[in-house]
C-alpha cells in the first residue's frame, strides 16, 4: 500500500510537470492529445489558391442562395413543391372547417392536359414508395405489411368512397393506424398521391371488355 501511494504522487508530479495546471500559460505549442478541431485547412477570402480552378480562395455562393434575414421570393411553382400551412384548398383539403372539397385545387392548372400526365407520373411513383407498403400496389389493402402480420385492416383504396379533400387530410393528417405523411411530402406529391388513388379507383370500374379501354389497358401493362 505504501508504494501505491509513492507511485500516485509520482504519477501526479509527472503529469502536473508534463501538461501543467488548467489555464496555465505556454510558449510552446499545447500537447493535444484530442486535436478537435482547432486546426483546420481553410482558405484567407483573399488570398490566391490552387484548390480551385479559378485560382480564387473565395467562391461565389451557390445560385440561388439566400442571404440570412431574407426571405425566399414566393413562386406559385415554389409553393407546390414547399410544405406550407396556409388555410386554403390546396393546403388543407378543406373547404371550411366541416367539409372536405372535391375535386382539385385550381392551382394545379388540370385543365392542361401535360399537367395531369405530369401529375399521374408523380402519384404514380410516391404511391409506390410511400403507400405500397400497406396498401398494395394495386391499392387493395394486401400490401407487404399484411404478409408479414400486421394484424390491423387496412383500408382498400380501391374501393374507398372518400371525396379528393378528405384522401389529402388522410395522407397530410394520417388516421387510424395510418400515420400521417404531411411532413414527407410537399403540396405537389401530395395531391399527385390523391390523384393516383382516384386513377386506381377508375381503373377498378373500367370497363376492360370494351375493345378501346383494353387497348389502353394493353398498351400501359407492356411499359
Ligand atoms: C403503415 C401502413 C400504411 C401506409 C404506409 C399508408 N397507409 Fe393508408 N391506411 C393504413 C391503414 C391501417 C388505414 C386504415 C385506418 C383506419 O381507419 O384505422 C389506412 C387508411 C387510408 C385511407 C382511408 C380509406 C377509407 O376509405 O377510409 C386512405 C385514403 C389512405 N389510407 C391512403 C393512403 C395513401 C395515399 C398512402 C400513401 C401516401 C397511405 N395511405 C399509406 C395504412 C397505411
Amino acid at each position: 500500500m505504501r508504494y501505491f501511494f509513492l507511485i500516485y504522487a509520482l504519477i501526479i508530479v509527472f503529469v502536473v510537470s508534463t501538461f501543467g495546471f488548467r489555464g496555465d500559460k505556454f510558449k510552446k505549442p499545447p500537447i493535444r492529445i484530442f486535436p478537435d478541431m482547432d486546426e483546420q485547412d481553410f482558405v484567407k477570402a483573399q488570398k490566391p489558391s490552387d484548390f480551385f480552378k479559378s485560382g480564387v480562395a473565395a467562391q461565389q455562393p451557390v445560385p440561388g442562395t439566400v442571404p440570412m434575414g431574407h426571405s425566399k421570393e414566393v413562386t406559385a411553382e415554389s409553393e407546390l413543391r414547399g410544405y406550407g400551412n396556409k388555410e386554403t384548398y390546396l393546403h388543407t383539403g378543406r373547404l371550411n372547417e366541416i367539409n372536405y372539397g372535391k375535386g382539385f385545387p385550381a392551382e394545379l392548372e388540370l385543365d392542361q392536359p401535360e399537367n395531369v400526365t405530369a401529375l399521374l407520373t408523380r402519384g404514380h411513383e410516391v404511391f409506390g414508395f410511400k403507400c405500397a407498403i400497406c396498401h398494395g400496389a394495386s391499392g387493395n389493402g394486401e400490401g407487404t405489411v399484411k404478409a408479414n402480420g400486421f394484424v390491423a385492416a387496412i383500408s382498400n383504396l380501391r374501393e374507398t368512397k372518400l371525396v379528393e379533400g378528405n384522401i389529402y387530410d388522410v395522407v397530410v393528417n394520417g388516421r387510424g393506424n395510418m400515420g400521417q405523411m404531411g411532413s414527407d411530402l410537399p403540396l405537389y406529391d401530395r395531391w399527385a398521391v390523391v390523384a393516383y388513388v382516384k386513377a386506381i379507383q377508375a381503373s377498378a370500374k373500367a370497363d376492360y371488355t370494351n375493345p378501346k379501354i383494353k387497348e389502353i389497358f394493353d398498351a400501359g401493362s407492356k411499359k
